[in-house]
């Protein structure tokens, strides 16, 4: 199975989002394939935002070596499972689905996880670094709650 994760710029939630799951994914030898993109090409060859590398360090996970690129409508071959940071990332995406089989690969994370009552993940982009501490609890929460539905190998 193959998940992709997607954000606007491809420099903080998604790859944070990233490395939880592959980190989970390893410990409980699930059988998947994690990768993210951006809804927007603005950050494209870039690493994580320091913040995003700092925060999830702090957690023991490395991804500063993770590099940001766009969403092209070719991800819809290659993945099973698209799940968007927010609305407007939402919007884009579907925008670009070749067919409605395509469509509804498309889901928002946090509907995906189930039990959040608020359908985005804030942006930290242009907040504190607080705001990073806080979309790391929620996408280490969220991320775990998409995990449980997938069985080992
Ligand atoms: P992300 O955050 O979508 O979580 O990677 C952002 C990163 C960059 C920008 C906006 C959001 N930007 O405007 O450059």
């Amino acid at each position: 199975m193959k998940i992709l994760l997607v954000c606007l710029g491809n420099i903080c939630r998604s790859p944070i989002a990233e490395g939880i799951m592959r980190k989970i994914a390893a410990e409980r030898k699930l059988d998947i394939e994690i990768d993210s993109a951006g809804t927007s090409s603005w950050h494209a060859g870039e690493h994580p935002d320091v913040r995003a590398i700092h925060v999830a360090a702090n957690h023991g996970i490395d991804i500063s070596k993770l590099t940001a690129r766009p969403f092209t409508k070719e991800d819809y071959k290659i993945f099973d499972h698209i799940y968007v940071m927010d609305d407007s990332n939402l919007e884009d995406v579907i925008s670009l689905a070749p067919s409605q089989a395509d469509r509804e690969k498309v889901k928002l994370f946090l509907e995906e996880a189930g039990g959040y009552f608020f359908t985005s993940v804030p942006d930290p982009y242009y907040g504190s670094p607080d705001g990073f501490e806080k979309a790391f609890s929620l996408l280490e929460e969220a991320g775990r709650k998409i995990l449980d539905k997938i069985r080992p190998k």
